[in-house]
């Protein structure tokens, strides 16, 4: 089984979110299982000088956008077992970050065609699968059925999208059909790309692949009904019979706490007690909080944006620090939410250590020593933080909304089951009565130490949602 995963970011060389943790996570089980999958994705001007040094070049070509020919080079690099390809055009891609550019509808129409021109530059690879994921990857099914449907490196190729996040959807005026896609305006129609009054990169994915999955069984729900489906749950409830859910899991050698090097003790089943005391105490003081083994922490590790519900901690603020906790977030985002935590910092010395930024090494030592990770997400595709928290015995208090919804099971005083907490409702009270219900039981030492079994105990790794993957390429190659 040859697979080409297509993304526009991927650990360990670009990133903004759990798009890139995927990007390396999943092909890399894939690959434990014996498929022969290979990455491919845009070479930014980011990307560390010492992955960049060691990248070869294997070939370069003309990729035409709209009426232009722009030059393409093809690069690879072999990351610890895993083939990398990487996309070289330094017009669109030698700039800092990997988004929010105002020609990015332009940079991602090469990029999909630039994809379908590389095959060719592979040598022997011919895909069965093409993996999309995202918007940014949207025209490679239109490209691979309409445009590209007699050349022979596709000659068996199916293409599967996988939607990590329906909110952003790649919506351009229709001009860009024409002008950047190559594509006529025919596509301008409800039954191909038209959406609204543009086109959408979406919905060419939904309607053109093969099979369509999302990252949870719940999020596959939800965006077939009005409140997540961003106006396109209507086709999606038409397109049913090729949509599922398959959900995220971690990469369990990078999430260790065996392992991590981030960490002031490293702990595993045997002594989480010692462990999660010593990284307690070494994230206080690396927050300067006083060192209060017996006061619970609630932390946050986000993106500061409005899907993460942080709108419901700004409403209760004030109710949530009158418990006996401590608060810690780290993050960074909209100005409004780093204006609000870093008051919040300054009113409340010792109670709360806020730090604004992204640290790889300050999230591992916080999903160490917290007591309570907090997850109250408006939606959530999937979410990973929560999957890392109980990994490292901090448990998570979750929205039941999309993955966090299937991934964490709520605690239950009467039969002790559960991995951690969940509310219902997108309201700040329903969540603060569970944070106060959450505080409650973490007085319980025995129960609390049984909360935290479970959820180091829980199987979030990719072994069973791969081989879902690897049935569902083998499901559509048969056809
Ligand atoms: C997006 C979603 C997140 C999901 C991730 C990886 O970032 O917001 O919920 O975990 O993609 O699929």
């Amino acid at each position: 089984m040859k697979v080409l995963f297509v993304s526009a970011e991927a650990e360990p060389f670009a990133k903004t979110g759990g798009l890139a943790d995927v990007a390396y996570a999943l092909p890399k089980a894939l690959k434990a299982k014996g498929v022969d999958v290979r990455v491919i994705m845009p070479k930014y001007g980011s990307i560390a000088p010492n992955f960049t040094s060691k990248m070869s070049q294997l070939s370069s070509f003309g990729v035409s956008v709209g009426w232009r020919n722009q030059y393409c080079g093809l690069e690879y690099l072999n990351y610890e077992g895993l083939p990398f390809y990487f996309i070289d055009n330094e017009y669109y891609f030698k700039r800092p970050g990997c988004y929010g550019y105002f020609d990015d509808g332009e940079r991602f129409s090469f990029f999909c065609r630039a994809v379908m021109e590389s095959v060719k530059h592979m040598g022997d690879f011919e895909p069965d699968v093409i993996h999309c994921n995202d918007w940014h990857t949207g025209i490679i099914p239109v490209y691979l059925r309409d445009v590209y449907y007699n050349a022979p490196e596709f000659s068996n190729s199916h293409v599967v999208f996988t939607i990590h996040n329906l909110k952003y959807q790649g919506i351009y005026s229709p001009a860009i059909l024409e002008e950047l896609l190559g594509l006529n305006m025919g596509y301008y129609s409800d039954e191909k790309l038209k959406f609204g009054d543009c086109v959408s990169f979406v919905k060419a994915a939904i309607v053109y692949a093969d099979k369509v999955t999302t990252v949870s069984e719940t999020y596959a729900e939800e965006i077939q009904g009005s409140l997540a489906g961003e106006g396109l749950d209507g086709l999606l409830r038409e397109k049913s019979y090729k949509l599922c859910g398959i959900v995220n899991g971690i990469d369990c050698d990078r999430y260790n706490p065996a392992t991590d090097p981030n960490l002031a003790m490293n702990y595993s089943k045997k002594n989480y007690l010692m462990g999660k005391a010593a990284n307690k105490a070494a994230l206080q003081r690396e927050m300067g909080l006083p060192e209060e083994p017996d006061k619970p922490i609630i932390a946050i590790v986000t993106r500061l944006v409005r899907q993460k519900g942080l709108d419901l901690i700004t409403c209760v603020m004030e109710q949530i620090l009158n418990l006996d906790v401590q608060f810690v977030l780290l993050g960074s985002g909209d100005s409004d939410y780093q204006d609000f935590f870093e008051y919040y910092a300054s009113a409340y010395p010792g109670k709360v250590g806020v730090r604004i930024g992204f640290s790889d090494a300050l999230a591992s030592l916080i999903y160490a020593g917290a007591d309570i990770f907090l997850m109250p997400s408006q939606f959530e595709p999937c979410g990973i933080s929560q999957l890392i928290s109980m990994r490292y015995g901090t448990l998570p208090l979750v929205r039941e909304t999309g993955g966090l919804k299937d991934t964490v099971e709520p605690y239950n005083k009467y039969t002790g089951e559960g991995n951690g907490f969940s509310f219902k409702n997108y309201n700040a009270h329903e969540m603060l009565e569970i944070i106060r219900f959450a505080v409650e039981t973490y007085k319980d030492e025995k129960a609390w130490k049984r909360l935290m079994k479970t959820a180091m105990n829980t199987d979030n790794s990719w072994d069973a949602s791969a081989e879902k993957y690897i049935a569902l390429y083998e499901e559509m190659c048969e056809k």
